[in-house]
């Protein structure tokens, strides 16, 4: 089947009158835009990854507030304000990983603790803080992107793992977005994109995107990464991250970890890109990040089809959708203020502060 086209600068989620999103279970075979129309839909679409990457999670739960807020019609201020945190509660129990998603909920909140005439201009005030939270991501993005983009040689192959591009921001991405840039900047890159099990965010989205935007790429499987960076083709590894804590500790899909390693093997620079509203400060390591653990389905079944033996009292499945890098395997961490270097303690607790 032809890969649909998507549109050239596709919005991951946009806001008019509603909120629509690019459902992205159906990529790369199909290209649909959906409404979510109700606070049951806006978190059944975050749990079932229809919208996913940290930045966009933030962003979808934000307009989702308003969403809810736009459906209460009842009662003054005070009533919608205890809707919007019931809702908030709700959309902050989907997914544990990314505090993109709890960081985005407390700013929409904090804006609903403020005094408001009338329930409208609580919506209003709600809906304009939505717009700045995406405002404010795309322009991190764009940013980490030209910062990063001088950290690529012309040249380069380079590996990522996941999907950290667009369909995981508000529309330029993270670790893709640096490809990106060096690409525009008219560096050559090649990208090898690990497909990413059991969800293939890699295969299904990464690779989309990369072709959407005509930067050559080479997909294989996860297990293939040892083979590209033992082969010399390999000059540096970016990703993504869910959650980066105090000590630089990143949490990201699941497989980072082991692409760090083998980073640190062959002496290849493991980069990581995220905006500063995936750094959680409150944990001093890596260990406290929560870890979502999925359904066992998503590994013993493959479209449909069962591919291991059933789960018995002997037999089980771990699904652990994301893995915590340790700080000293992370070469840099590329921010919308600066490419931090280690100790990292130090240098995310200036950036933080600034
Ligand atoms: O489970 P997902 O698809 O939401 O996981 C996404 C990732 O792990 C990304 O690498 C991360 O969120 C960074 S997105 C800019």
């Amino acid at each position: 089947m032809a890969t649909p086209a998507a549109p050239r600068g596709f919005e991951t989620l946009r806001w008019d009158d509603g909120l629509y999103i690019i459902d992205q279970t159906l990529l790369p075979n199909e290209y649909r835009i959906i409404e979510l129309t109700d606070l049951e839909s806006i978190a059944e679409a975050i749990v079932s990854l229809r919208v996913r990457g940290a930045p966009a999670i933030g962003c979808a739960a934000a307009y989702g507030l308003c969403v809810c807020a736009g459906q209460v019609r009842v009662g003054g201020v005070q009533e919608l304000r205890a809707e919007i945190e019931r809702a908030a509660r709700i959309l902050a129990s989907t997914r544990p990983t990314a505090v993109n998603l709890f960081w985005a909920l407390n700013r929409m909140q904090a804006v609903a603790e403020a005094n408001y005439e009338s329930p409208d201009a609580l919506r209003e005030a709600l809906l304009a803080e939505a717009h700045r939270i995406r405002d404010d991501d795309d322009a991190a993005c764009r940013r980490m992107g030209s910062l990063g983009a001088e950290l690529v040689p012309d040249g380069a192959g380079i590996i990522t793992h996941c999907n950290a591009g667009g369909l995981a921001t508000s529309g330029y991405g993270t670790a893709l977005g640096v490809i990106r840039a060096a690409h525009e900047s008219g560096k050559r890159v090649h990208v090898y994109v690990d497909e990413t099990r059991p969800l293939l965010q890699g295969a299904r989205l990464t690779a989309w995107e990369m072709k959407t935007l005509g930067i050559p790429a080479i997909l294989s499987c996860d297990v293939a990464a040892s083979t590209h960076l033992a082969s010399g083709r390999v000059q540096l590894a970016i990703t993504g991250a869910d959650r980066i804590a105090a000590n630089g500790d990143v949490a990201n899909k699941i497989g980072t970890l082991g692409l760090a390693v083998l980073c640190r093997h062959y002496g290849v620079p493991f980069y990581v890109a995220a905006p500063l509203s995936t750094f959680d400060s409150t944990l001093a390591s890596g260990d406290a990040i929560p870890i979502e653990e999925r359904s066992a389905d998503e590994v013993s079944s493959l479209y449909g089809t069962s591919i291991a033996p059933t789960v018995d009292g002997s037999f089980t499945i771990a699904n652990p959708a994301f893995d915590v890098t340790p700080a000293q395997l992370v070469s840099a961490l590329i921010t919308e203020r600066g490419i931090l270097r280690p100790p990292y303690h130090e240098a995310i607790r200036a950036v933080l502060s600034e």
